[in-house]
């Protein structure tokens, strides 16, 4: 009994945490569909268009993705990457963090592991609430990363595109950060269905031979 109450007394401040953590009401559902591979080539397009100028993507090869996202590593490589890097370099990223601090207040972190760190709800909010604040150094705030330093550089997109297609747009670019911080899920979600397939075909014969075991019992 003593022992029942010690745990339930651990888990009260992380239960507290749980409810208080996760209620800003701009954190909404992110419409992400992880095997729509042209969702993920759009999001790529717009990553290395709109945001490699600021973040890098260091665990993330050009030609892995090439790979994954069944584009041809030379068409990956004109389009996607503007460097001299060659196929099999990291998607690095080449802005000094002094001076990126001297900019924005902040570096620009890389973004291979944010979509997992944050979660995909959290990078799709992000990437849809920035609004106009006069008194922040670029003129816009953000209502799910408070004062942050980044500015919002898609606010020429949103205007063009209107709220439903520029929601569609963050939502590719979050389902490639969610792809590029687990460039396994592809393979991984896969695989799952065929094992659980396996596994079904596995239960007939089982079935069947208990069947036959247990005929004589009865
Ligand atoms: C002009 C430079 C610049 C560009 C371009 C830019 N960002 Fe940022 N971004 C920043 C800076 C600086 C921060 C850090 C802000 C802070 O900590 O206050 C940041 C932070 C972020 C964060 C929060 C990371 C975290 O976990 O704290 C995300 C997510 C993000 N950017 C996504 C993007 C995406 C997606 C794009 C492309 C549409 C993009 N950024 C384009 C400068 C930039």
């Amino acid at each position: 009994m003593k022992k029942l109450a010690v745990i339930i007394l651990a888990l009260v401040p992380s239960l507290g945490l749980a409810a208080g953590g996760g209620n800003n009401p701009y954190i909404v559902d992110a419409p992400v569909n992880h095997k729509d591979v042209v969702s993920l080539q759009k999001g790529a397009a717009l990553f290395v268009n709109y945001c490699m100028g600021c973040h890098g993507m260091k665990y993330v090869r050009y030609e892995r993705l090439a790979n994954d996202l069944n584009i041809p590593v030379e068409m990956a490589q004109k389009h996607f990457n503007f460097t001299s890097d060659k196929p099999g370099d990291q998607m690095a990223n080449a802005m000094p963090e002094e001076q990126a601090k001297e900019w924005f207040g902040a570096a620009p972190p890389d973004l291979s592991l944010t979509a997992r760190l944050r979660g995909e709800d959290w990078v799709y909010s992000y990437l849809i609430s920035f609004y106009e604040d006069e008194t922040r150094p670029y003129g816009y705030n953000n209502h799910v990363f408070d004062m942050v330093g980044m500015p919002h550089v898609l606010a020429g997109m949103e205007q063009e595109l209107g709220e439903d297609e520029f929601k569609k747009a963050m939502a590719d670019l979050t389902n490639f950060l969610g792809y590029a911080a687990e460039p396994v899920r592809l393979e991984r979600e896969s695989l799952g269905k065929k094992v659980l397939f396996f596994l079904f075909l596995l239960f007939i014969p089982a079935y069947l031979l208990k069947r036959e075991y247990w005929k004589d019992v009865h």
